[in-house]
Order: C-alpha cells, then sequence, then structure tokens
C-alpha cells in the first residue's frame, strides 16, 4: 500500500527513531510531526498528554497515514491503549528497554532515564515488573534534557553537568546497563559515552521499534510495493532549525505548521 507511514513525537527526539524506521525500510514514504511547541510532554498531566497525542494523530491521519508510530515513551505510555481503541490504523509504541536490560545485566542492577510522565505511568510499572523480576531499577528523571536537546544544546556544558549529575548515583550503584527511556536521549549517546565508564551498556529502543514496525506492515499487508526513492516531510509547529540539523544529509522537505 502506497500510503506513508505517520510518525510523531513531542518534538525532534522521535527522529532518532525514525532514522531505525527508514534504515530498515527504505522504501516507505514517511511524514514526522514534532510538536515541539508543546515539548516536553514528560511534565504534563495524563490527560494533557492524552489530548495532544490525539491531536497528532488526527494530523497524521488527514495526512493518509497507513500506520502511526508514536515516536515518545511518554505518549506511548500514557496513550496508546486510547488511540489504539479508537482510530483504525495499526499503532507502534516505543516503551524503555527493560527487557532486554535485564536479559543482559550482570550486576543485576539496570538504570533507567526517562520523563516524569514516563515513569510515573501505569505501562512503565506493569513492564518492569513483567521483566525486571530480581533485578534493581534504579530509575532517574532526565528533568531538563529534552529542552536542551530541543534547543539544540547536546555538547554545551550544562548537558554534561546534568547528565554527569543523573549518572552519579546509578554508577554508585553498580549498574552495567543504562535504558534510555526517551526518544530524544539518543541524541546524548556521545555525551554519555565520555561519562559512563565502558562496562556500561546504553539500551535504547530505536532498532525494536523499527523491526516491530516492519512485523505490523507486513501482517496486515500494508508495506508498500514502490521501489522509488522514498519522500520524507518533516513538520515542526515551532522553530525548524534543530529538526533540520537533525536530519541533515537525508533527501527530505523539513517544513513549519501552524499546529
Ligand atoms: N521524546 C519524548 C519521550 O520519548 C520526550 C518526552 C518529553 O517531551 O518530555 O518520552
Amino acid at each position: 500500500m502506497h500510503k506513508p507511514l505517520g510518525i510523531f513525537d513531542s518534538g525532534v527526539g522521535g527522529t532518532s527513531i525514525w532514522r531505525e524506521i527508514q534504515k530498515l525500510l527504505p522504501n516507505e514514504d514517511t511524514i514526522y510531526l514534532a510538536d515541539s511547541k508543546n515539548a516536553p510532554y514528560g511534565i504534563k498531566s495524563k490527560e494533557d498528554i492524552l489530548q495532544l497525542s490525539i491531536k497528532n494523530t488526527e494530523f497524521l491521519l488527514e495526512q493518509g497515514a497507513k500506520l502511526i508510530v508514536v515516536a515518545c515513551n511518554t505518549a506511548t505510555t500514557n496513550a496508546i491503549d486510547f488511540l489504539r481503541s479508537n482510530y483504525n490504523v495499526p499503532f507502534i509504541g516505543i516503551e524503555p528497554a527493560i527487557k532486554p536490560a535485564a536479559l543482559h545485566t550482570k550486576t543485576k542492577k539496570v538504570g533507567v532515564l526517562a520523563t516524569k510522565g514516563t515513569l510515573s505511568s501505569s505501562l512503565f510499572h506493569s513492564t518492569s515488573k513483567m521483566f525486571a523480576e530480581g533485578i534493581t531499577v534504579l530509575e532517574q528523571e532526565g528533568v531538563g534534557l529534552v529542552e536542551l536537546i530541543e534547543a539544540g544544546k547536546v555538547h554545551d556544558p550544562e548537558t554534561h553537568e546534568l547528565l554527569r549529575k543523573y549518572m552519579a548515583p546509578m554508577l554508585q550503584e553498580n549498574i552495567d546497563c543504562l535504558v534510555l527511556g526517551c526518544s530524544h536521549y539518543p541524541y546524548l549517546i556521545p555525551v554519555l559515552k565520555e561519562i559512563l565508564p565502558p562496562q556500561v551498556t546504553i539500551i535504547d529502543s530505536g532498532e525494536a521499534v523499527a523491526r516491530q514496525t516492519k512485523a505490523v506492515l507486513e501482517k496486515n499487508q500494508i508495506l508498500t510495493t514502490s521501489n522509488n526513492t522514498a519522500k520524507h516531510v518533516f513538520y515542526s509547529n515551532s522553530d525548524i532549525e534543530v529538526l533540520r540539523s537533525l536530519v541533515n544529509g537525508v533527501d527530505a522537505e523539513v517544513a513549519h505548521l501552524d499546529f
């Protein structure tokens, strides 16, 4: 089926997920929506996150999306059940990769860096309970990190300092896996690698989301049959320069949207 995949996030972070999807499904057209005007979602109420997720979904459906990737842990953990029961397209969500971390850890101590909205959600709690039995999960809210990434300040000393502060208690507890539970955070990996000792493995959910997207497209028989170069459009309702810099080198349209 030659219709685009719709992808949304509270901002530019979900482009880290878009990249994995594009790698695995290079012929699929995509429309990406960055709701940067309303970022961060992580400090909003469940109801606000739900309303914003509905608005983003309806925009992508108006653009003809055949499947929607909720490329935001906060929106997934707070809104995906509602979206799945109220709209007639498949939804792919993203959640902190607790299961792979639980399987990988040797120290039986795993750190999770995520937003308050994700860490306080019942979906996150049930996933942790199900997959992390016998494992200590050290949670850390990444207060301020999404704002810094949205402002294009990944390599600023401020970001470095904040991450150092957030990592210190986890390192003291001897974690050997750090789960990045927010789609913005893969952009912090170069900085995290400077801070974390080599025995700490950083785990994010991007590849798993791409694999799941492919599987669901196949199952629903809605993979594109086109071999043409895929078309990619990125919309933001805020300043588009950071978004543009993150998809630099990609043949894509990046546009501002009043939304
Ligand atoms: N990318 C969103 C997530 O994965 C960021 C959350 C926010 O806007 O606070 O959770």
